[in-house]
């Protein structure tokens, strides 16, 4: 899986054509949780660069390190995705899609990634302050079974506990499962423009 299995969001597009391969820990025998989005969400705010805080452990890939993604504005009124990881033999790898809010209208805060390749895969964006952090879910219920990713994302490489703290909270406030989330590492050494 090599380049496709490249860290922050590529699980995303991934999940629903490989889920019924997938090990059988990462699915749980209970339906998706109920959640709502950022209901007044705004793209335009929440462009420019995230810095991965926390994630859930992928079944597609190994613990990545120095995860960034970076959104920018498309002409087509879609959003670049430029998704920049180290792994683990300290290379860095990077991926670029794309992103777009599924039912603007209606539910802002939903948007769906596509990555070469892959279908779409949902980006639920929670919530998020637009300058410290954002909580972003996603979760297909696969027949009796779930799968689900979660990212805690900062403006800032190492986000302060207070701000963890918060986007953790909007997870727990879904009764989302934080015991899940592993911490993503941003040593010194990063490399985020390869
Ligand atoms: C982030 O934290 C790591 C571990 O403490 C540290 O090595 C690194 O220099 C920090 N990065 C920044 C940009 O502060």
């Amino acid at each position: 899986m090599g380049k496709l299995a490249l860290g922050l969001l590529l699980a995303l597009g991934f999940a629903a054509t490989s889920a019924l391969s997938l090990p059988k820990y990462r699915i749980s025998p209970r339906a998706c949780p109920s959640f709502t989005t950022k209901p007044d969400f705004e793209v335009v705010p929440y462009l420019g660069e995230w810095f991965e805080q926390k994630t859930f452990p992928s079944p597609f890939q190994d613990h990545f390190s120095c995860v960034r993604a970076r959104y920018s504005p498309l002409d087509d009124g879609t959003v670049e995705v430029y998704n920049v990881a180290t792994n683990l033999d300290g290379e860095p790898e990077v991926i670029l899609g794309y992103a777009y809010q599924a039912n603007p209208e209606a539910e802002p805060g939903m948007l769906s990634v596509v990555f070469p390749g892959t279908p779409g895969g949902m980006y639920a964006v929670l919530d998020t302050d637009y300058v410290n952090y954002a909580a972003v879910y996603s979760c297909q219920d696969l027949g009796p079974l779930y799968l689900e990713f979660a990212w805690v994302l900062a403006r800032e490489v190492n986000a302060t506990q207070e701000v963890v703290d918060e986007a953790l909270s909007k997870f727990e406030q879904f009764q989302i499962d934080i015991s899940k989330f592993y911490d993503t590492q941003h040593p010194a050494s990063c490399v985020y423009d390869p």
